[in-house]
Parts: C-alpha cells; sequence; structure tokens
C-alpha cells in the first residue's frame, strides 16, 4: 500500500576481513572440525552465512568500526550485510584474541567460542543426559537461519531458542508452557555493538510486553488473555492490505497446553523480510527491496517512536516525526556525540552553562518555555504554591531543580534528569501542556546579545512579539480569574465559537444535581438539565481525571470551534477543580442506533433515511474542511449520529477527534474508533488521513440501507452454513444488479430504488481498501445529491477474505 511509510534503514555494512575469495560451501559443522575467522557455513539453499565478522557503520563523520569481532549469522546475497543473530553477544572477540579464535564442538556437545583454549562463549545444552547418550553431535546452518546441534527431532540447542534482536520467519516468538521458557529479544547496544541494549520483548503468561531495562518500565503491550486472536487477525489485515506483504507471508498464533507463540511463514522464497526490535526500543517489520537496495519499513510498533521510555535519554525533546527523533533541549549538548551517531542516545545531553546555586533565595537563573509537550516523569508537585512565581519560585529553591510545570493550578517540578519530554507535533498525544526548563541567564535565548541577530528590525519585532505574549499570557490569567478557564489554553476561536463557561453549581442546578441520566458511554455519563432560559441540554460528565481531560480537550477544541447544522452543538462547558463537564443542546430523538437497530422503535422510512445520509455526508465535509485545520472525528458510527426533532442528524462525540494542521496531510494517532467501522490503516500503524471517517461512513450508509448491523452474520441462500459479511454481499448484490434485497425489508419495498442503488455504490466505494480509492466527503454529498455520477466499485479483497472464501469465489467466476 503507497500509504506505508518508507524509511530508508540506516545502511549498515559490516565488513568481512580476510574471508577466503572461494571456500567450499559447506552447511555443517562436525565434531571434531572447526571454524576459524574467515571461513563460513553457509545453510544449503544459500540464504544465509555462519561467520566471524566485525560490524562497522559509515556515518556522517566517516566509517567507524568496532575493534572486536562476533560470531553471527546474516543473509548471504543481500548488499547491505545484516546480522539476525550473533552468538558472543556481550563476550567479543578481542583482536588479541583473533588469531586463534574458533567455533567447534567441544566434548559435552555443546558450541564453543575459544581462542588458545580459553572459552570466550559457549551454547547451553540443557538437556546433559540427551547430549551425552547422542555422542555424535554436529551442528548445521539451516534454510531458515536456525543454527541447531543435533538434528530433528533430536534437537539439542538452537539459535532460534536464543534468538538476538531479530525474529525470522520460522522462528517462534513465545514460550513453553510446561518448562516455563520464554524466547527473549533484545535490542543491540549500538549500530556497532551487538551487546545486550536497553529495550527487550517477550511473550510470557502475561501477554506480549515491550519494556526498558534499568529503569524497569513496560510501554506498550498486549494481553493475550482478551484479545490474542484479535492481534492474529490484524496482522493478517496488515500482512494482506500491503502489496509488499501481499501473499509473501502468513502469520499464525498457536496456544495450546503445552506452549504459546506467534509465527509467520514464508510463501516465496524470493523475498527477504524480517522483524527487528531496533535499539530506540521500536519493532519494525523490514522487507528488501530489490530495487532500491535497501531495507523498507512496512509496519512499526509503537507507531509513534517517543513511546518507548526515555528512548531520547534526559534533556532532550523527542519529537516522533522527522528521524533522528531526538533533539538537545534549548541550551543543551550532546554529552557523547559518538554514541549519538551509533544510535544510543540514552546519555543524552547536558547543561551548556551551570545553573546560579550560590544563593537559593535569589537565583539569577531564568526559565525557558517548551509548549505542546507531553511532561517529563516522575514529577513531584509542590502544594503550597499556588501561582505560577511561586511554582516558579520553589524550582529555583531547590539546586537540583531542572523545570517546572503549573497547569489547573497545579505546580509541579522535576529534580535531576528530564525524561520522556515529548513533542506535540501533530502526533499521538496532543499534549498541550507547557514545560518551563529552568537555565542560566546566559543561556536564555532571548535574553543573550546573540551575535547572530545583528539586525535592529529583528530585535524590535521579538520585543514587540514578547510584548504581545505578554499581554495576552496577562489577559489569560485574569480570564483563568475570572472564569476559572483550565490552566491549558484552548484553541483560539478563529471561527467564532462563542461558547459559554459554566459554573459547577449551575450545571447541578440545571440538571437538578445529575438526576436525569441519558446514557453513558466509556468517557462518562450524560444527564438531561434546563438552563434558566428554559433551554434544553444535555451533559456530558466525563469521568477519569487523566482521560476525561484529554477527551474534554478534544471536544472543546474541534467542536467548541466550529458550527454546522449536522453536528451537535456545544453550548458550553464547565472546568472545575477535577470536574470536566460538556454542555449541548439536547437532542430529542437521542441516537440513530436506537431507531434503526431496535425492533421495538418506529421504522424510518426513507426517505427520512436519505436525508440523514446527506446530513452526516455534509456534516463530515464541513469537519474535513473547517477552519484552517482539518478535523477528523474518528469514531464514526450510528451511535455517535444524534437526531434532533425532525430526524435531522447531529454528529456528535468528539472525544476521538484528531487534527491535522495545514502543513500535515495524516496525522498519527494511537488505536481508536469502534470494531467494524475502523479503516484498515488503523491498524498498519501508519498516520491517518480523513478518509478513516469516509470508511466509517460508508459502514454507516450499509446499515442505514439494511437496517440491521454491518456484523450481523446473515444466511445467504438458504444454505444455513454459508454466512457472509452484509458488505461483501452489499456489493456482489450490486454487481448483479439487485440491491431490492439488501434494503430494509421493514420498508416494505416502499423506497426509490435509484436512490437506494445510489446510496449503495457510494457506500462500496467509501469502504475500499485503498484509502486512494475512497471519495472525498465533499464527492459523497455530490453524489448522494445526484450531481456526480459513479462506475460500479471493485469488491474490497480484505473484506471477502476475512469473511467468506465462498462469497468471493462465487464473485471470482461470475
Ligand atoms: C561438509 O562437511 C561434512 C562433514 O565434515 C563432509 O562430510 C562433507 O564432505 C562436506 N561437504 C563439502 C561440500 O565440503
Ligand atoms: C543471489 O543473488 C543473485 C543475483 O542477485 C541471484 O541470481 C541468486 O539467485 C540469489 N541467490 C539466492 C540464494 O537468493
Ligand atoms: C567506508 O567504507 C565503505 C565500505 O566499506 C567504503 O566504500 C568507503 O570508502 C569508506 N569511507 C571512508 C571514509 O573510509
Ligand atoms: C596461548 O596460551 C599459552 C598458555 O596459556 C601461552 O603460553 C601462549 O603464549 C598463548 N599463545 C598466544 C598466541 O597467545
Ligand atoms: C533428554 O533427552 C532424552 C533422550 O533424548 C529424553 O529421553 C529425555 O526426555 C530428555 N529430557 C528432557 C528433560 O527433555
Ligand atoms: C563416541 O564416538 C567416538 C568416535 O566416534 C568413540 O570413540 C567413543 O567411544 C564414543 N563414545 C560413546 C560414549 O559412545
Ligand atoms: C550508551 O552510551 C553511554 C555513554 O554515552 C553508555 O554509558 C551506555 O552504556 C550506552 N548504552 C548502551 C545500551 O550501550
Ligand atoms: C496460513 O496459515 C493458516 C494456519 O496455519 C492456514 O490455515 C492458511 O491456509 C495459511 N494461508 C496461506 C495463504 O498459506
Ligand atoms: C501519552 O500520554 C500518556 C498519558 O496520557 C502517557 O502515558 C504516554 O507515555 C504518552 N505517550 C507519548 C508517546 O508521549
Ligand atoms: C541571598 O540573597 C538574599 C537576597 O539577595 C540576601 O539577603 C542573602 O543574604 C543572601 N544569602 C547569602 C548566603 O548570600
Ligand atoms: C512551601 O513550603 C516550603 C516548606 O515546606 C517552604 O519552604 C516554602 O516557603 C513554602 N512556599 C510558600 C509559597 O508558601
Amino acid at each position: 500500500m503507497t500509504t506505508l511509510l518508507y524509511i530508508s534503514l540506516v545502511l549498515l555494512l559490516f565488513s568481512l576481513h580476510g574471508a577466503p575469495p572461494c571456500s567450499a560451501a559447506n552447511d555443517t559443522l562436525a565434531a571434531g572440525e572447526s571454524l576459524a575467522v574467515g571461513e563460513k557455513l553457509v545453510s544449503r539453499n544459500g540464504r544465509f552465512t555462519l561467520g566471524f565478522f566485525q560490524p562497522s557503520v559509515v556515518s556522517k563523520s566517516g566509517n567507524i568500526t568496532s575493534p572486536n569481532w562476533y560470531l553471527g549469522i546474516w543473509f548471504s546475497n543481500i548488499s547491505v550485510l545484516t546480522t539476525v543473530w550473533v552468538a558472543n553477544r556481550d563476550n567479543p572477540v578481542t583482536a588479541l584474541q583473533l588469531n586463534l579464535a574458533q567455533l567447534k564442538i567441544s566434548k559435552d556437545g555443546n558450541l564453543v567460542i575459544s581462542s588458545n583454549d580459553s572459552i570466550i562463549w559457549s551454547s547451553t545444552i540443557v538437556n546433559r543426559t540427551a547430549a551425552t547418550t547422542m555422542n555424535t553431535t554436529s551442528a548445521i546452518l539451516s534454510n531458515d537461519g536456525n543454527l541447531v546441534i543435533g538434528s530433528s527431532p533430536n534437537v539439542l540447542w538452537q539459535s532460534f531458542d536464543y534468538p538476538s534482536d531479530v525474529l525470522l520467519p520460522g522462528a517462534k516468538f513465545g514460550w513453553n508452557k510446561i518448562t516455563n521458557f520464554v524466547r527473549k529479544f533484545t535490542s543491540k547496544k549500538n549500530l556497532i555493538d551487538p551487546g545486550l541494549g536497553l529495550y527487550y520483548v517477550e511473550l510470557d503468561n502475561t501477554g506480549i510486553g515491550l519494556s526498558r531495562s534499568n529503569p524497569f518500565k513496560t510501554y506498550w503491550s498486549w494481553s493475550s488473555e482478551k484479545s490474542s486472536n484479535n492481534l492474529i487477525s490484524l496482522l493478517n489485515q496488515l500482512i494482506s492490505i500491503n502489496p509488499q506483504t501481499r501473499g509473501r507471508i502468513n502469520m499464525t498464533y498457536v496456544n495450546n497446553n503445552e506452549e504459546e507463540y506467534y509465527e509467520y511463514i514464508l510463501l516465496d522464497q524470493s523475498y527477504y523480510i524480517y522483524v527487528l526490535l531496533d535499539i530506540s526500543g521500536q519493532i519494525e517489520i523490514n522487507v528488501w527491496s530489490q530495487e532500491k537496495q535497501s531495507w523498507q519499513q512496512v509496519y512499526a510498533q509503537p507507531a509513534d517512536p517517543c513511546t518507548a521510555y526515555a528512548t531520547c535519554g534526559p534533556f532532550t525533546v523527542c519529537n516522533g516525526i522527522s528521524r533522528p527523533f531526538c533533539d538537545c533541549m534549548e541550551s543543551f549538548s550532546q554529552k557523547s556525540p559518538r554514541d549519538w551517531e551509533l544510535d544510543n542516545r540514552t546519555a543524552g545531553c547536558f547543561r551548556n552553562t551551570p545553573l546560579d546555586c550560590r544563593n537559593t533565595t535569589s537565583s539569577s537563573d531564568v526559565f525557558h518555555t517548551i509548549a505542546r509537550v507531553t511532561l517529563p516523569s516522575n514529577p513531584q508537585s509542590v502544594d503550597n504554591a499556588t501561582t505560577q512565581s511561586q511554582c516558579a519560585q520553589a524550582c529555583l529553591s531547590y539546586c537540583t531543580c531542572n523545570a517546572y510545570s503549573y497547569v489547573n493550578s497545579r505546580c509541579s517540578i522535576w529534580h535531576g534528569d528530564l525524561l520522556s519530554v515529548n513533542k506535540n507535533d501533530g502526533i499521538d498525544n496532543n499534549s498541550e501542556d507547557v514545560l518551563y526548563l529552568r537555565l542560566a541567564a546566559k543561556d536564555m535565548p532571548s535574553l543573550s546579545k546573540s551575535k547572530s541577530k545583528p539586525i535592529v528590525g529583528v530585535v524590535i519585532a521579538a520585543s514587540i512579539t514578547g510584548f504581545v505574549l505578554v499581554m495576552l499570557m496577562l489577559i489569560l490569567l485574569i480570564l483563568r480569574k475570572k472564569f476559572g478557564l483550565c490552566g491549558a489554553p484552548l484553541h483560539d476561536s478563529r471561527c467564532g465559537g462563542g461558547i459559554l463557561a459554566f459554573r459547577y453549581s449551575d450545571l447541578c442546578h440545571a440538571t437538578k444535581n445529575f438526576s436525569e441520566k441519558l446514557g453513558g458511554g466509556g468517557f462518562g455519563s450524560v444527564f438531561k438539565g434546563e438552563l434558566s432560559d428554559s433551554t434544553i441540554i444535555a451533559v456530558k460528565k466525563l469521568d477519569g481525571a487523566r482521560q476525561g481531560e484529554k477527551q474534554f480537550r478534544a471536544e472543546v477544541s474541534s467542536i467548541g470551534l466550529i458550527q454546522h447544522i449536522n453536528l451537535v452543538k456545544l453550548i458550553g462547558f464547565c472546568c472545575e477543580g477535577d470536574e470536566r463537564l460538556l454542555v449541548y443542546e439536547h437532542m430529542v430523538n437521542g441516537s440513530l442506533d436506537a431507531h434503526l437497530f431496535q425492533s421495538k422503535a418506529t421504522v424510518l422510512n426513507w426517505a427520512t433515511r436519505y436525508n440523514l445520509a446527506i446530513g452526516v455526508a455534509r456534516g463530515l465535509s464541513y469537519l474535513h474542511q473547517s477552519c484552517n485545520e482539518c478535523i477528523i472525528h474518528c469514531d464514526i458510527k450510528p451511535e455517535n449520529i444524534l437526531l434532533d426533532a425532525t430526524f435531522g442528524p447531529k454528529i456528535a462525540d468528539f472525544g476521538m477527534a484528531a487534527f491535522v494542521g495545514r502543513n500535515f496531510s495524516r496525522v498519527l494517532t494511537t488505536f481508536r474508533g469502534t470494531v467494524g467501522y475502523l479503516a484498515p490503516e488503523w491498524i498498519s500503524g501508519v498516520a491517518i488521513t480523513p478518509k478513516v471517517d469516509v470508511y466509517s461512513f460508508g459502514m454507516l450508509l450499509l446499515e442505514i440501507l439494511s437496517g440491521r448491523r454491518n456484523s450481523h452474520k446473515v444466511n445467504t441462500d438458504n444454505n444455513s452454513d454459508q454466512v457472509a459479511f452484509f458488505p461483501v454481499q452489499a456489493i456482489s448484490k450490486l454487481h448483479e444488479g439487485d440491491v431490492k434485497c439488501l434494503v430494509d425489508p421493514r420498508l416494505n419495498s416502499d423506497f426509490r430504488l435509484e436512490e437506494a442503488e445510489r446510496v449503495c455504490k457510494i457506500a462500496c466505494w467509501c469502504i475500499q481498501e485503498n484509502e486512494f480509492d475512497r471519495p472525498t466527503m465533499s464527492e459523497v454529498v455530490r453524489v448522494l445529491e445526484g450531481l456526480q455520477e459513479l462506475d460500479m466499485p471493485p469488491m474490497p479483497r480484505l473484506l471477502a477474505a476475512l469473511t467468506d472464501c465462498s462469497v468471493l469465489a462465487h464473485y471470482d467466476s461470475s
């Protein structure tokens, strides 16, 4: 799929010194034989090579070569040498040991690397009895890149059980439930040191966990208990939507009494792929491009490279968008530029000028503002600082304090290293928090009389901007005092928001102490209320401090700024202490799902449904083109479409909305939305576009057409074994020219066939796998208004394949 990010990997060159030009290839090392530096084992199919190597990398400052040697396995035939396994990761062969270094099978049956009879590394055969009874042992480099002692079924030891940082096709990622043996993958130290690094991934009885050691922190996990089959189907969807992987690998998950593991199998032997846990803690799937002669990353998890805990080291800002992802904070410098160049950034950065610590009551230090970042881990809260300046003073009064933040009248300060400060560049978290970094007065960018700014105009402009900023901050402070606005500034109301700030007591009064509940969701409950001017309102009370805060901001900064007849109107909000409430106009007819799917409800007639479809399309089209930013709703489904007194639709629930700024065409977010309405690109881990809403809208349209959930299985023909996913059925019936049978039977054929066909056709275009095949929302509006014609949509193969092969077969043959 063209939408995936193809990031060329750093060219990793491992030079192989002294390899004899034409040594006879052999895949077996027998007892009594030895492999010296320069000699190799080659798998029978020629795909993998085992031997001693010296890592080196081409960097900006020239070639950096490790002084040490390692025994490893690499792809024989790939121009960029790529190691997939290293034996002696933390026990390198030094230059002094090199001449006498060799690999051989020792008397106890283990493989050992030794030099002048001293053992550098040894394999660890667990079953000693088997090793001694089997006497004639040998080691074989098998066709899948596995180094095996013994032979199947009597495998005494294999490299696949002791992986480095790479999962090859055919190797298991998992654990043995009887022996409790877990296959653990650990990242490299740096580009030229394959030693054990900071990050590791394993699958054990708690599920998959991606963690950092020292300090320990799990930053990504997937519990198998709840959702293992889900993950495998997501992964297989991902594989099948990407032309670089489609039909080339097959992913399986096994969970029985003995073991639990994931595995992928190569279906196309001319293809090269590997899964890597990289130095910075991301799992990457890489495929080899013959044309480009480089590895291409087709998938990464977590999608945001800043997620790995403290991946950039102390006093850095992680940007998540462009490589390298790490930058030193203002007036800090890289502690170890060489390590930095080798992708080990954990040492981070240090201050150019030490802080003024002579007198804690009159420090001359100043604060530099770093806006829109996630705040560092391990804050210390200062309860008695109730203004921002007291908070700043609290920080200055400790010599070890490096930064403070003041959010929602809460003061936090940080002693020591600042870790995991991640910038909000339209990525994942959308944090609006501000960090105030303590700097020596001399280092303050705007205070220092920098030689690089000799132009008077610039200085004047800067001071005017500064003045305006100060004024703005003053105004904000006054506003905050007066109305109790939240600490973080909301988006400015460029599109004329005009929303009200309510007091909590007002809302208690209006809702009669939250007595009449209209509904509840994942984020809180909705209550009915009445304002003093007798406007009926719906009040959403968000719960869960952190999550609620995020949702609150998303709602206020999206729907708070724009108005449209087909978007629910936000009247106001309340933000007092921990309370986060949103006040909307009340919709008397509730949400669409109740009318579509509940048997008791009165059936919506065709004209109402068609109007509904156009209304939702118009609302979304407006959302996608609103203001300067594009707003992606991210959770379009019948539950989030509200109906007014005349059954006019209004899109609601913007708690998952994402923004795409003018300078970005797509935005990275974590997994959101609802299964059944999710576009395939969500699971690929790449950034999304408004086309995810188009996909969900397509699914919604089909439900409006049929009057039932797409996810419900429907029996086809009279064979009760054959079930099909409704969208698949819709496309095949559309091709057969039989749209009639798709329409809600409760309408008793009282509908306009021409309109139904139009709805079905556009819906099928909306749910195409490739986002570029899907129309934009404004095109959808034109089609529904009858102003634009459409071709026949093709069958999205992934959908068909996911549900029922027989339908696809039928479709193919027709
Ligand atoms: C490979 O090694 C085995 C065992 O030492 C030997 O029998 C065989 O002849 C060798 N094959 C080649 C092609 O060198
Ligand atoms: C290695 O590459 C050459 C040319 O690029 C190709 O002809 C050959 O089949 C490849 N061998 C393997 C084992 O992939
Ligand atoms: C670095 O190594 C590459 C390949 O080994 C070589 O082509 C290049 O000339 C080297 N560059 C320097 C500056 O040594
Ligand atoms: C090998 O080890 C022996 C005994 O430890 C020592 O005398 C000899 O010098 C060593 N040889 C080399 C080449 O290091
Ligand atoms: C060790 O190997 C022997 C012989 O292959 C086998 O009978 C025995 O079950 C193995 N023991 C374990 C603990 O796997
Ligand atoms: C193992 O094999 C070697 C030679 O192949 C033989 O000398 C030795 O006696 C055998 N040992 C056992 C325990 O069978
Ligand atoms: C990274 O480099 C620092 C020195 O800059 C070193 O102390 C640390 O051990 C290195 N980390 C790893 C994982 O090699
Ligand atoms: C993938 O593996 C599964 C389970 O092993 C199997 O049922 C399926 O047929 C395989 N698919 C392909 C395309 O080989
Ligand atoms: C996003 O925010 C959550 C808390 O809301 C935090 O745990 C997580 O580390 C953040 N992720 C990134 C990439 O900053
Ligand atoms: C610290 O500064 C304050 C205010 O300038 C002054 O009163 C005090 O004497 C100073 N203390 C020391 C130890 O210099
Ligand atoms: C807050 O408390 C600390 C001691 O707990 C005290 O040193 C400091 O002066 C207090 N700050 C304010 C603003 O009251």
